[in-house]
Protein backbone atom coordinates (compact mmCIF):
# COMPACT_ATOMS: atom_id res chain seq x y z
CA UNK A 1 0.00 0.00 0.00
CA UNK A 2 0.65 3.82 -0.25
CA UNK A 3 0.96 5.55 2.78
CA UNK A 4 2.71 8.53 4.86
CA UNK A 5 3.84 8.69 8.37
CA UNK A 6 3.68 12.58 9.95
CA UNK A 7 6.37 13.30 12.35
CA UNK A 8 9.19 11.27 12.56
CA UNK A 9 10.69 11.36 15.97
CA UNK A 10 10.44 7.82 18.30
CA UNK A 11 7.67 6.87 17.16
CA UNK A 12 7.05 8.09 13.81
CA UNK A 13 10.11 7.09 12.63
CA UNK A 14 9.84 3.55 13.66
CA UNK A 15 6.27 3.01 12.18
CA UNK A 16 7.96 4.52 8.95
CA UNK A 17 10.77 1.86 8.67
CA UNK A 18 8.61 -1.35 9.97
CA UNK A 19 5.91 0.03 7.51
CA UNK A 20 8.31 -0.42 4.66
CA UNK A 21 9.44 -3.60 6.09
CA UNK A 22 6.04 -4.83 5.83
CA UNK A 23 5.99 -4.61 2.39
CA UNK A 24 4.48 -0.94 1.95
CA UNK A 25 5.57 1.85 0.15
CA UNK A 26 6.01 4.85 2.49
CA UNK A 27 6.67 8.51 2.41
CA UNK A 28 7.83 10.20 6.06
CA UNK A 29 6.81 13.68 6.67
CA UNK A 30 8.71 15.44 9.10
CA UNK A 31 9.06 19.48 9.41
CA UNK A 32 12.76 18.89 10.40
CA UNK A 33 14.41 19.47 7.67
CA UNK A 34 17.96 18.35 9.31
CA UNK A 35 15.78 15.47 10.47
CA UNK A 36 14.75 14.39 7.02
CA UNK A 37 17.73 14.21 5.43
CA UNK A 38 19.26 12.38 7.95
CA UNK A 39 16.77 9.77 7.34
CA UNK A 40 17.06 9.61 4.02
CA UNK A 41 20.46 9.04 4.06
CA UNK A 42 19.48 5.77 5.99
CA UNK A 43 20.03 6.73 9.45
CA UNK A 44 18.11 7.63 12.61
CA UNK A 45 18.31 10.69 14.51
CA UNK A 46 18.28 8.92 17.65
CA UNK A 47 19.81 5.72 19.16
CA UNK A 48 17.31 2.63 18.38
CA UNK A 49 18.38 -0.92 18.20
CA UNK A 50 17.70 -2.22 14.86
CA UNK A 51 16.05 0.87 13.22
CA UNK A 52 19.37 1.91 11.33
CA UNK A 53 19.59 -1.22 9.19
CA UNK A 54 16.40 -0.63 8.59
CA UNK A 55 16.26 2.31 7.37
CA UNK A 56 19.23 1.70 4.73
CA UNK A 57 17.46 -1.65 4.44
CA UNK A 58 14.34 0.21 2.54
CA UNK A 59 15.67 3.96 1.88
CA UNK A 60 17.76 1.96 -0.24
CA UNK A 61 14.98 -0.37 -1.72
CA UNK A 62 13.18 3.06 -2.62
CA UNK A 63 10.09 1.55 -0.14
CA UNK A 64 10.92 4.68 2.24
CA UNK A 65 11.37 8.22 1.82
CA UNK A 66 11.22 11.20 4.29
CA UNK A 67 10.18 14.86 3.25
CA UNK A 68 9.33 17.92 4.62
CA UNK A 69 6.35 18.68 2.00
CA UNK A 70 2.90 18.16 3.27
CA UNK A 71 1.62 18.35 -0.86
CA UNK A 72 4.01 15.30 -1.36
CA UNK A 73 3.13 13.74 1.44
CA UNK A 74 -0.69 14.08 1.13
CA UNK A 75 -0.50 13.37 -3.16
CA UNK A 76 1.49 9.69 -2.28
CA UNK A 77 -1.15 7.39 -0.74
CA UNK A 78 -4.78 7.34 0.41
CA UNK A 79 -3.87 6.68 3.92
CA UNK A 80 -1.82 8.95 6.76
CA UNK A 81 -0.90 7.97 10.28
CA UNK A 82 0.04 10.46 12.14
CA UNK A 83 2.69 10.06 15.04
CA UNK A 84 3.97 13.64 16.10
CA UNK A 85 4.32 14.57 19.98
CA UNK A 86 2.06 15.29 22.41
CA UNK A 87 4.16 16.30 25.23
CA UNK A 88 3.34 17.96 28.52
CA UNK A 89 2.16 21.42 28.73
CA UNK A 90 4.53 23.82 30.17
CA UNK A 91 3.54 24.52 33.81
CA UNK A 92 0.46 22.68 33.55
CA UNK A 93 -0.43 19.08 33.59
CA UNK A 94 -2.63 18.64 30.53
CA UNK A 95 -0.77 17.76 26.67
CA UNK A 96 -0.17 20.53 24.50
CA UNK A 97 -1.88 19.11 21.08
CA UNK A 98 -0.14 21.91 19.03
CA UNK A 99 1.84 19.38 16.70
CA UNK A 100 -1.19 17.69 16.84
CA UNK A 101 -3.83 19.84 15.44
CA UNK A 102 -1.34 22.30 13.38
CA UNK A 103 -0.58 18.54 11.53
CA UNK A 104 -4.15 17.65 10.81
CA UNK A 105 -4.71 21.57 9.76
CA UNK A 106 -1.85 21.26 7.15
CA UNK A 107 -2.90 18.15 5.77
CA UNK A 108 -6.66 18.63 5.45
CA UNK A 109 -6.89 21.40 2.71
CA UNK A 110 -4.76 18.86 0.75
CA UNK A 111 -6.74 15.63 1.00
CA UNK A 112 -9.13 15.81 -2.69
CA UNK A 113 -10.05 12.07 -2.68
CA UNK A 114 -11.34 9.59 -0.14
CA UNK A 115 -8.59 9.08 2.80
CA UNK A 116 -8.17 7.45 6.32
CA UNK A 117 -6.49 9.55 8.67
CA UNK A 118 -5.11 7.40 11.39
CA UNK A 119 -3.58 8.88 14.30
CA UNK A 120 -1.47 7.07 16.60
CA UNK A 121 -0.23 9.99 18.96
CA UNK A 122 -1.16 9.64 22.72
CA UNK A 123 -4.13 12.07 23.40
CA UNK A 124 -6.52 13.02 26.01
CA UNK A 125 -9.84 11.25 25.00
CA UNK A 126 -12.23 13.02 23.23
CA UNK A 127 -9.53 14.14 20.78
CA UNK A 128 -10.53 11.99 18.04
CA UNK A 129 -13.97 14.13 17.16
CA UNK A 130 -11.98 17.72 17.02
CA UNK A 131 -9.86 15.71 14.65
CA UNK A 132 -12.12 14.75 12.67
CA UNK A 133 -14.32 18.02 12.41
CA UNK A 134 -11.09 19.51 11.20
CA UNK A 135 -10.40 17.71 8.64
CA UNK A 136 -14.43 17.14 7.20
CA UNK A 137 -14.73 21.47 7.42
CA UNK A 138 -11.00 21.74 5.81
CA UNK A 139 -10.43 18.88 3.17
CA UNK A 140 -11.53 19.15 -0.06
CA UNK A 141 -12.87 15.56 0.40
CA UNK A 142 -15.06 16.41 3.30
CA UNK A 143 -16.47 13.43 4.81
CA UNK A 144 -14.74 10.93 2.44
CA UNK A 145 -11.74 11.74 4.95
CA UNK A 146 -12.13 9.37 7.92
CA UNK A 147 -10.46 9.05 11.44
CA UNK A 148 -8.85 6.06 12.98
CA UNK A 149 -7.38 5.65 16.07
CA UNK A 150 -4.94 2.90 16.13
CA UNK A 151 -2.66 3.66 19.35
CA UNK A 152 0.79 2.72 19.66
CA UNK A 153 2.16 0.13 22.45
CA UNK A 154 6.18 0.00 21.65
CA UNK A 155 8.68 1.07 23.96
CA UNK A 156 11.97 2.64 23.06
CA UNK A 157 14.77 0.19 22.96
CA UNK A 158 12.60 -2.36 21.61
CA UNK A 159 10.44 -0.12 19.15
CA UNK A 160 11.21 -2.21 15.97
CA UNK A 161 10.32 -5.22 17.67
CA UNK A 162 7.24 -3.85 19.12
CA UNK A 163 6.34 -2.09 15.97
CA UNK A 164 6.87 -5.48 13.76
CA UNK A 165 5.04 -8.18 16.57
CA UNK A 166 2.94 -5.93 18.30
CA UNK A 167 0.86 -8.25 21.27
CA UNK A 168 -1.96 -6.31 20.19
CA UNK A 169 -3.48 -3.98 17.76
CA UNK A 170 -6.61 -1.36 18.13
CA UNK A 171 -8.52 0.35 15.78
CA UNK A 172 -10.98 2.52 16.99
CA UNK A 173 -13.65 4.31 14.68
CA UNK A 174 -17.27 6.20 14.66
CA UNK A 175 -19.43 4.11 12.57
CA UNK A 176 -19.88 0.12 12.85
CA UNK A 177 -19.48 -0.14 9.53
CA UNK A 178 -15.92 1.39 8.68
CA UNK A 179 -14.20 1.77 5.26
CA UNK A 180 -11.18 3.02 7.16
CA UNK A 181 -11.22 -0.90 9.37
CA UNK A 182 -11.18 -2.75 5.83
CA UNK A 183 -7.59 -0.21 5.24
CA UNK A 184 -6.30 -0.67 8.74
CA UNK A 185 -6.46 -4.59 8.19
CA UNK A 186 -4.83 -4.82 4.56
CA UNK A 187 -2.14 -2.22 5.93
CA UNK A 188 -1.39 -4.80 9.38
CA UNK A 189 -2.20 -7.64 7.25
CA UNK A 190 0.83 -9.44 7.81
CA UNK A 191 0.53 -8.68 11.62
CA UNK A 192 -2.55 -9.55 11.78
CA UNK A 193 -2.25 -13.10 9.94
CA UNK A 194 0.73 -13.92 12.65
CA UNK A 195 -1.83 -13.62 15.24
CA UNK A 196 -2.07 -10.70 16.83
CA UNK A 197 -5.24 -10.24 18.83
CA UNK A 198 -6.81 -7.39 17.08
CA UNK A 199 -9.58 -5.14 18.36
CA UNK A 200 -11.64 -2.80 16.87
CA UNK A 201 -13.75 -0.03 18.85
CA UNK A 202 -14.81 2.84 19.26
CA UNK A 203 -12.78 6.08 19.10
CA UNK A 204 -12.65 7.17 22.56
CA UNK A 205 -11.90 3.35 24.24
CA UNK A 206 -9.18 3.36 21.45
CA UNK A 207 -8.17 6.79 22.82
CA UNK A 208 -8.17 5.47 26.63
CA UNK A 209 -5.93 2.31 25.88
CA UNK A 210 -3.15 3.95 25.84
CA UNK A 211 -3.97 6.37 28.60
CA UNK A 212 -4.74 3.10 31.09
CA UNK A 213 -2.31 1.28 29.69
CA UNK A 214 0.63 3.98 30.41
CA UNK A 215 -1.20 4.59 33.44
CA UNK A 216 -1.31 1.02 34.70
CA UNK A 217 2.50 0.37 33.73
CA UNK A 218 2.87 3.71 35.69
CA UNK A 219 1.39 2.47 38.51
CA UNK A 220 2.51 -0.99 39.08
CA UNK A 221 6.14 0.57 39.17
CA UNK A 222 5.37 3.15 42.02
CA UNK A 223 3.67 0.06 43.53
CA UNK A 224 6.89 -2.29 43.88
CA UNK A 225 8.57 1.14 44.57
CA UNK A 226 6.39 2.19 47.65
CA UNK A 227 6.70 -1.24 48.94
CA UNK A 228 10.77 -0.32 48.77
CA UNK A 229 10.03 2.39 51.05
CA UNK A 230 8.26 -0.56 53.79
CA UNK A 231 11.36 -2.52 53.04
CA UNK A 232 14.10 0.36 53.44
CA UNK A 233 12.10 1.18 56.96
CA UNK A 234 11.69 -2.48 57.77
CA UNK A 235 14.63 -4.33 56.80
CA UNK A 236 12.68 -6.35 54.04
CA UNK A 237 14.94 -7.16 50.36
CA UNK A 238 12.40 -5.51 47.74
CA UNK A 239 13.86 -7.33 45.05
CA UNK A 240 12.96 -10.56 46.52
CA UNK A 241 9.86 -9.20 47.71
CA UNK A 242 9.07 -8.63 43.70
CA UNK A 243 10.30 -11.79 42.95
CA UNK A 244 7.97 -13.63 45.10
CA UNK A 245 4.75 -11.61 44.15
CA UNK A 246 5.90 -12.03 40.12
CA UNK A 247 4.96 -15.99 41.02
CA UNK A 248 1.77 -14.91 41.26
CA UNK A 249 0.46 -14.84 37.75
CA UNK A 250 -2.43 -12.87 38.18
CA UNK A 251 0.37 -9.92 39.38
CA UNK A 252 4.11 -10.82 37.32
CA UNK A 253 7.06 -10.08 37.60
CA UNK A 254 7.48 -8.20 34.19
CA UNK A 255 7.29 -4.53 35.04
CA UNK A 256 7.43 -4.55 38.56
CA UNK A 257 11.13 -3.47 38.51
CA UNK A 258 11.75 -1.76 41.53
CA UNK A 259 14.59 1.07 41.76
CA UNK A 260 14.64 4.68 41.07
CA UNK A 261 11.29 4.59 38.67
CA UNK A 262 10.17 5.69 36.01
CA UNK A 263 11.11 8.63 33.43
CA UNK A 264 10.82 9.45 29.78
CA UNK A 265 8.60 10.85 27.12
CA UNK A 266 5.52 8.72 28.08
CA UNK A 267 4.67 7.66 31.50
CA UNK A 268 5.15 10.72 33.42
CA UNK A 269 3.56 13.09 30.89
CA UNK A 270 0.77 10.57 30.44
CA UNK A 271 -0.44 10.02 34.12
CA UNK A 272 -0.04 13.93 34.49
CA UNK A 273 -2.00 14.18 31.41
CA UNK A 274 -4.69 11.58 32.31
CA UNK A 275 -5.49 12.95 35.39
CA UNK A 276 -5.83 16.70 33.31
CA UNK A 277 -8.44 15.66 31.13
CA UNK A 278 -10.47 13.25 34.00
CA UNK A 279 -10.93 16.55 36.22
CA UNK A 280 -12.43 18.32 32.76
CA UNK A 281 -15.06 15.42 32.44
CA UNK A 282 -15.36 15.70 35.91
CA UNK A 283 -14.18 12.56 36.74
CA UNK A 284 -11.19 13.41 38.68
CA UNK A 285 -11.78 11.16 41.87
CA UNK A 286 -11.34 8.57 39.86
CA UNK A 287 -7.91 9.19 38.89
CA UNK A 288 -6.60 10.88 42.22
CA UNK A 289 -4.83 7.74 42.79
CA UNK A 290 -2.85 8.42 40.02
CA UNK A 291 -1.28 11.62 42.07
CA UNK A 292 0.44 9.09 44.87
CA UNK A 293 1.91 6.99 41.83
CA UNK A 294 3.80 10.31 41.06
CA UNK A 295 4.86 11.07 44.20
CA UNK A 296 6.03 8.02 45.14
CA UNK A 297 8.06 8.06 42.01
CA UNK A 298 9.92 11.53 42.52
CA UNK A 299 10.54 10.15 46.14
CA UNK A 300 12.75 7.87 44.57
CA UNK A 301 14.88 10.34 43.16
CA UNK A 302 14.72 12.52 46.63
CA UNK A 303 15.78 9.23 48.26
CA UNK A 304 19.06 8.94 46.15
CA UNK A 305 20.33 12.26 46.84
CA UNK A 306 19.05 12.28 50.60
CA UNK A 307 21.50 8.51 50.94
CA UNK A 308 23.90 10.04 48.82
CA UNK A 309 24.05 13.24 51.26
CA UNK A 310 23.62 10.35 54.33
CA UNK A 311 26.73 8.53 52.84
CA UNK A 312 29.35 11.89 52.34
CA UNK A 313 28.28 13.18 56.39
CA UNK A 314 25.21 15.31 55.30
CA UNK A 315 26.83 17.40 52.89
CA UNK A 316 27.87 17.19 48.95
CA UNK A 317 29.49 20.55 48.93
CA UNK A 318 32.79 20.03 47.06
CA UNK A 319 32.75 16.48 46.95
CA UNK A 320 33.23 14.40 43.79
CA UNK A 321 30.49 12.20 42.86
CA UNK A 322 30.36 9.53 39.43
CA UNK A 323 27.40 8.85 37.85
CA UNK A 324 26.25 5.75 36.13
CA UNK A 325 23.70 6.77 33.61
CA UNK A 326 21.75 9.86 31.95
CA UNK A 327 19.32 8.04 29.60
CA UNK A 328 15.78 7.09 31.26
CA UNK A 329 16.64 3.74 30.63
CA UNK A 330 19.24 1.59 29.17
CA UNK A 331 19.53 0.86 25.56
CA UNK A 332 18.16 4.49 24.34
CA UNK A 333 19.29 7.88 23.90
CA UNK A 334 16.52 9.31 25.21
CA UNK A 335 17.07 11.75 28.28
CA UNK A 336 13.50 13.18 28.52
CA UNK A 337 12.49 12.86 32.17
CA UNK A 338 15.69 10.80 33.14
CA UNK A 339 15.88 10.28 36.94
CA UNK A 340 19.51 9.54 36.37
CA UNK A 341 20.02 13.22 35.40
CA UNK A 342 17.60 14.68 37.63
CA UNK A 343 19.28 13.10 40.50
CA UNK A 344 23.16 14.52 39.16
CA UNK A 345 21.47 17.99 38.62
CA UNK A 346 20.25 18.02 42.16
CA UNK A 347 23.34 16.86 43.86
CA UNK A 348 25.22 19.55 41.43
CA UNK A 349 22.79 22.19 42.78
CA UNK A 350 23.88 21.19 46.24
CA UNK A 351 27.60 21.53 45.21
CA UNK A 352 29.07 18.40 44.50
CA UNK A 353 31.13 17.88 41.40
CA UNK A 354 29.00 15.55 39.34
CA UNK A 355 31.05 13.57 36.57
CA UNK A 356 28.09 11.74 34.16
CA UNK A 357 28.71 8.57 31.93
CA UNK A 358 26.27 6.64 29.27
CA UNK A 359 27.26 5.08 26.52
CA UNK A 360 24.63 6.39 24.26
CA UNK A 361 22.61 9.63 25.65
CA UNK A 362 25.73 11.71 26.34
CA UNK A 363 25.36 14.01 23.36
CA UNK A 364 21.57 14.47 24.61
CA UNK A 365 22.63 14.74 28.44
CA UNK A 366 25.23 17.70 27.51
CA UNK A 367 22.08 19.84 25.84
CA UNK A 368 19.87 19.74 28.44
CA UNK A 369 21.89 19.25 31.77
CA UNK A 370 25.38 21.69 30.10
CA UNK A 371 26.64 22.21 33.79
CA UNK A 372 27.46 18.36 34.63
CA UNK A 373 30.81 17.12 33.71
CA UNK A 374 30.60 14.25 31.20
CA UNK A 375 33.03 11.10 30.42
CA UNK A 376 32.10 8.46 27.98
CA UNK A 377 34.56 6.27 30.13
CA UNK A 378 32.77 4.15 33.20
CA UNK A 379 36.20 3.87 34.77
CA UNK A 380 37.38 7.40 34.04
CA UNK A 381 34.94 8.22 35.50
CA UNK A 382 35.35 6.89 38.87
CA UNK A 383 38.61 8.31 39.51
CA UNK A 384 38.75 10.27 42.60
CA UNK A 385 35.05 10.01 43.70
CA UNK A 386 34.25 9.71 46.89
CA UNK A 387 30.78 8.03 45.60
CA UNK A 388 29.42 5.84 42.22
CA UNK A 389 25.67 6.24 41.98
CA UNK A 390 24.60 3.65 39.50
CA UNK A 391 21.41 5.22 37.93
CA UNK A 392 20.67 3.61 34.74
CA UNK A 393 21.15 -0.11 34.61
CA UNK A 394 23.39 -0.66 30.94
CA UNK A 395 23.78 -4.08 31.27
CA UNK A 396 27.63 -3.42 30.77
CA UNK A 397 27.58 -1.48 34.09
CA UNK A 398 27.70 -5.24 35.64
CA UNK A 399 30.68 -6.47 33.26
CA UNK A 400 33.10 -3.78 34.97
CA UNK A 401 35.79 -5.28 37.64
CA UNK A 402 34.66 -3.58 40.94
CA UNK A 403 38.30 -4.38 42.17
CA UNK A 404 40.05 -2.13 39.61
CA UNK A 405 37.43 0.33 40.03
CA UNK A 406 38.26 0.25 43.82
CA UNK A 407 41.88 1.70 42.99
CA UNK A 408 40.55 4.47 41.10
CA UNK A 409 37.63 6.00 43.67
CA UNK A 410 38.62 8.15 46.34
CA UNK A 411 36.51 6.34 48.43
CA UNK A 412 34.63 3.21 47.49
CA UNK A 413 31.82 3.61 47.97
CA UNK A 414 28.59 2.85 45.32
CA UNK A 415 24.74 3.54 45.77
CA UNK A 416 22.45 1.44 43.40
CA UNK A 417 19.86 2.85 42.45
CA UNK A 418 18.34 0.20 40.07
CA UNK A 419 19.34 -2.77 41.75
CA UNK A 420 21.06 -4.53 39.13
CA UNK A 421 24.81 -4.74 40.39
CA UNK A 422 26.21 -8.07 42.05
CA UNK A 423 26.34 -6.48 45.79
CA UNK A 424 28.21 -9.84 47.08
CA UNK A 425 30.59 -9.50 44.63
CA UNK A 426 31.64 -5.38 45.20
CA UNK A 427 31.47 -5.77 48.64
CA UNK A 428 34.22 -8.76 48.35
CA UNK A 429 35.96 -6.23 46.12
CA UNK A 430 36.29 -4.04 48.77
CA UNK A 431 33.18 -1.84 48.20
CA UNK A 432 30.73 -0.43 50.55
CA UNK A 433 26.98 -1.03 48.90
CA UNK A 434 23.99 0.71 49.47
CA UNK A 435 20.52 0.11 47.05
CA UNK A 436 17.28 1.36 47.43
CA UNK A 437 14.64 -0.93 49.07
CA UNK A 438 17.32 -2.94 50.16
CA UNK A 439 18.58 -3.55 54.00
C1 LIG B 1 6.24 3.24 27.68
C2 LIG B 1 5.31 2.01 27.62
O1 LIG B 1 5.97 0.89 28.21
C3 LIG B 1 4.96 1.68 26.17
O2 LIG B 1 4.05 0.59 26.12
C4 LIG B 1 4.33 2.91 25.52
O3 LIG B 1 4.01 2.69 24.16
C5 LIG B 1 5.32 4.06 25.61
O4 LIG B 1 5.62 4.32 27.00
C6 LIG B 1 4.69 5.28 24.99
O5 LIG B 1 3.75 5.82 25.57
O6 LIG B 1 5.05 5.65 23.88
P1 LIG B 1 8.86 3.59 27.35
O7 LIG B 1 8.65 4.95 27.93
O8 LIG B 1 9.66 3.47 26.10
O9 LIG B 1 7.45 2.88 27.05
O10 LIG B 1 9.63 2.73 28.43
P2 LIG B 1 9.31 1.62 29.56
O11 LIG B 1 10.09 0.44 29.21
O12 LIG B 1 7.88 1.48 29.85
O13 LIG B 1 10.04 2.32 30.80
C7 LIG B 1 9.58 3.57 31.32
C8 LIG B 1 10.35 3.92 32.59
O14 LIG B 1 9.98 3.04 33.64
C9 LIG B 1 11.86 3.81 32.48
O15 LIG B 1 12.44 4.90 33.15
C10 LIG B 1 12.20 2.51 33.18
O16 LIG B 1 13.48 2.52 33.75
C11 LIG B 1 11.11 2.47 34.25
N1 LIG B 1 10.76 1.10 34.67
C12 LIG B 1 10.20 0.24 33.78
C13 LIG B 1 10.95 0.72 35.98
O17 LIG B 1 11.43 1.51 36.82
N2 LIG B 1 10.57 -0.54 36.36
C14 LIG B 1 10.03 -1.42 35.49
O18 LIG B 1 9.72 -2.55 35.90
C15 LIG B 1 9.84 -1.02 34.17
Amino acid sequence: MKLTVIGCGYLGATHAACMAELGHDVVGLDTDTDKVHLLNSGRAPFFERDLDDLLAKHTASGRLKFTASYAEAAAHGDLHFIGVGTPQRAGENAYDLGHLFGAVRRLAPRLHGPAVVAVKSTVPVGTAPRIAEILHEFAPAGEKVEVAWNPEFLRESSAVEDTLRPDRLVFGFNTEQSWAEAVLRQCFAKTIEYGTPTIVTDWATAELAKASANSFLATKISFINAMAEVCETSGADVHQLADILGHDARIGRSGMRPGLGFGGGCLPKDIRGFMARAGELGADQALTFLREVDAINNRRRERIVGLAREQLGGNVMGKRIAVWGAAFKPDTDDVRDSPALTVAQNLHELGATVTVTDPKALDNARKTHPRLDYTDDPVAAVQDAVLLLHLTEWPQYGHVDPRRLATRAASPTVIDGRGTLDAARWREAGWTVRALGRP
